[in-house]
């Protein structure tokens, strides 16, 4: 057989083919899909206003409903939309758990909802974290019919845990479940940790509804946001239906559907490997992605990869119409080897047509933002570095205090210090000796579910700034180089954070229109577990187009990086600035004055590798990601993606 009719017999293997066994919509962003919610259930709570009748809505808790809750509240004041006719469901409580306690799920939905709306109190119903044990299994009981009595959920709202639970129906939860006590997987009461500052603090056991409680909902909305998420995603819409996976039973809802941002969806074959799901439009970012997909796949260097390779992978729609599979394996191998570049500022008198940023000019202004006060030295330390090191004027901008992840005995003993000092010093008054020793008898005292005073606060903060002024130091940064902008947003002494509002946008153009840059690193993280990345960055752009009429910024590039949490995959790296053995030695220097963040921060995330563990191997990998497609040995790679804003 010739090339082109093995090829064409390959793809007809590979005929169009739906992995999704559950209905898929794939919004942009998290914002624009739980809008898109928020109006589905605004309207159908309308409609049956104008019957007359009542809706049964059936709620969630957690980061995911937060924005579709928002816009219903908008949806109130702006809109004049009633909930006088709505019931609601809520899944699940922790147990035990007060109502009043910051963490429990009754606070949850009065200050993202029932406050703000118009909603009648007995129409609210939320799992009682505070029945007696002996009660626990009649009240289930209760709830349930309490649900049927109101004539069954009409709407159903659903995140999805990373164990694949819904409400907390945990992996071998079965699939006519009723409302009942549960056990948390330890993986929720890590994610839970969040709310909690320690995992030790978080409960054991939550009342949920059951995945039978579930199913009796007339329409189910699931939604997940993040690439945190993309994998258990994955499986509970394309695997099989099984136990192990709880939110996998929905395949057998007659009326679900299932709302995702782009970040959640990525693991989809129809994101993932679309030409596995059918005809693609092969823009070139999309030949580079399956080409890295069929060399990681086959095992084989990009160059190596033959006509054959992409016949039985799927991929022989390239070979038919883009060229053969020869011309193709080198122009994809030249695209990725360009994107390899130890000038991250741009090579003086270099001819730059193929590089990654320009050569001129030859010394940048550069700002790099750093959502946290470590994120600078764990997602680009070995680019800072260099940057500094070819001349460029550097200036780094620590964007968020960061105070609420120091713990309290850091804080202690740096109270203590001051107290300490100011007496051997003789430099305390006796209103300041006072002062101090409040603090240091609060934080003695203080329970790590307690929120911080103001002080302490401020004390943390300050630890934070003193350990980031030390890892810019060490990189060669003079301190009027070192900007922190404390944005106001962050604010709050809880993971839970104000929105973002013009006094953070305004502080951002301020320092950008003061620096005029010509290069600016953000970090374009956005698996964040606290969205504080995702909040910064979105302070970022909204200062770019804000500013977008100065002359400076049209000559001004934006560089993502990702860092602590995930990678950017190898297909989409634009800039991949290596590092030596030594030069990465240097960047786990600068980490290590993170001391607050050492052994066990308060907000470890997912990762039970401390921060220049994961940015370490991270960067290892990258590195071994691009030798293993046939390109260049080095130790570890930093890895950058441009913003192109307008
Ligand atoms: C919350 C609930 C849980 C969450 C899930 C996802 O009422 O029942 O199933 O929906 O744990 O949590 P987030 O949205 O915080 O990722």
């Amino acid at each position: 057989m010739k090339v082109k009719e093995k090829a064409l017999a390959g793809y007809l293997k590979y005929e169009l083919k739906n992995f999704e066994k559950l209905p898929v919509k794939i919004w942009n962003d998290s914002v624009e899909a739980s809008r898109h919610v928020a109006q589905s259930i605004g309207l159908a709570i309308r409609q049956r206003q104008q019957d007359g009748e009542q809706i049964v809505l059936g709620l969630a808790t957690g980061s995911t409903p937060i924005k579709v809750y928002e816009e219903l509240v908008r949806m109130h004041k702006e809109e004049g939309l009633s909930f006088q006719n709505v019931v609601t469901f809520n899944l699940d409580e922790y147990y035990p758990m007060p109502r009043e306690a910051r963490q429990s799920y009754w606070r949850f939905m009065h200050e993202y909802l029932f406050d703000h709306v118009d909603m009648v109190p007995d129409n609210i119903h939320i799992p009682d974290g505070t029945v007696p044990m002996d009660q626990v299994a009649s009240y289930c009981e209760r709830y349930e019919k309490l649900i049927d009595l109101a004539g069954g959920i009409d709407i159903q709202v659903l995140g999805i845990g990373r164990t694949g639970h819904i409400g907390f129906n945990e992996p071998g939860a079965w699939d006519s479940s009723p409302t009942r006590m549960v056990r948390l997987d330890h993986l929720t009461r890590h994610d839970a940790q969040k709310d909690f500052q320690s995992e030790d603090d978080v409960p054991y056991r939550a009342i949920t509804m059951g995945v039978g409680s579930i199913f009796k909902a007339r329409t189910v909305y699931l939604m997940a946001w993040g690439q945190h998420k993309a994998h258990i995603v994955q499986q509970a819409i394309e695997g099989e239906i099984s136990a192990s996976v709880p939110a996998s039973f929905l395949q057998k809802h007659p009326n679900v559907k299932v709302v995702l941002d782009r970040s959640a969806a990525e693991e989809l074959t129809r994101m993932k490997s679309p030409w596995l799901a059918g005809i693609c439009n092969w823009t070139d970012d999309l030949i580079c992605k399956a080409v890295v997909w069929l060399s990681q796949k086959t095992g084989k260097p990009i160059l190596k990869l033959t006509d054959e390779d992409y016949n039985e992978h799927g991929l022989s729609e390239l070979i038919i119409e883009q060229a053969n599979s020869y011309e193709l394996n080198i122009r994809i191998f030249n695209r990725l080897q360009r994107t390899i570049s130890g000038w991250p500022g741009g090579k003086p008198n270099a001819e730059d047509s193929n590089r990654p940023e320009r050569a001129k000019p030859a010394k940048k202004r550069v700002i790099l933002f750093s959502p946290h006060p470590d994120d600078d030295v764990i997602s680009m330390g070995g680019t800072f570095q260099r940057l500094v090191d070819q001349g460029h004027d550097v200036h780094v901008a620590y964007q968020t205090s960061g105070n609420i992840a120091v713990h309290d005995y850091d804080a202690l003993r740096y109270a203590e210090f001051m107290l300490e000092f100011g007496e051997s010093q003789k430099t305390l008054d006796e209103t300041e000796t006072k002062r101090l020793k409040k603090i240091i008898q609060v934080l003695r005292k203080k329970s790590s579910i307690d929120e911080d005073t103001t002080e302490v606060r401020n004390i943390k903060g300050l630890i934070r700034r003193g350990e980031a002024r030390s890892g810019a130091r060490l990189t060669g940064l003079n301190d009027d180089h070192i900007h922190f902008l404390d944005l106001p947003f962050y604010e709050t002494g809880r993971t839970r954070k104000k929105p973002l509002g013009d006094e953070d946008i305004k502080i951002i153009m301020d320092l950008m229109d003061q620096i005029k840059p010509h290069q600016v690193y953000a970090a374009g993280d956005l698996a964040d577990p606290h969205g504080t990345h995702r909040v910064c960055l979105d302070a970022i752009f909204e200062a770019y187009r804000r500013l977008k009429n100065q002359d400076w910024l049209k000559d001004c590039w934006v560089w993502l990086y990702r860092g602590a949490w995930h990678e950017w995959a190898v297909h989409e790296i634009e800039m991949a600035v290596p590092m030596s053995p030594q030069q990465l030695r240097k960047k786990r220097q600068a980490i290590f004055m993170h001391q607050s963040q050492k052994d066990r921060p308060p907000f470890p995330g997912d990762d039970k590798r401390e921060f220049w563990q994961r940015a370490e191997e991270r960067n290892r990998e990258t590195a071994q990601a691009y030798r293993v497609l046939g390109l260049a040995e080095y130790e570890a790679m930093e890895a950058f993606v441009r913003w192109k804003p307008f």
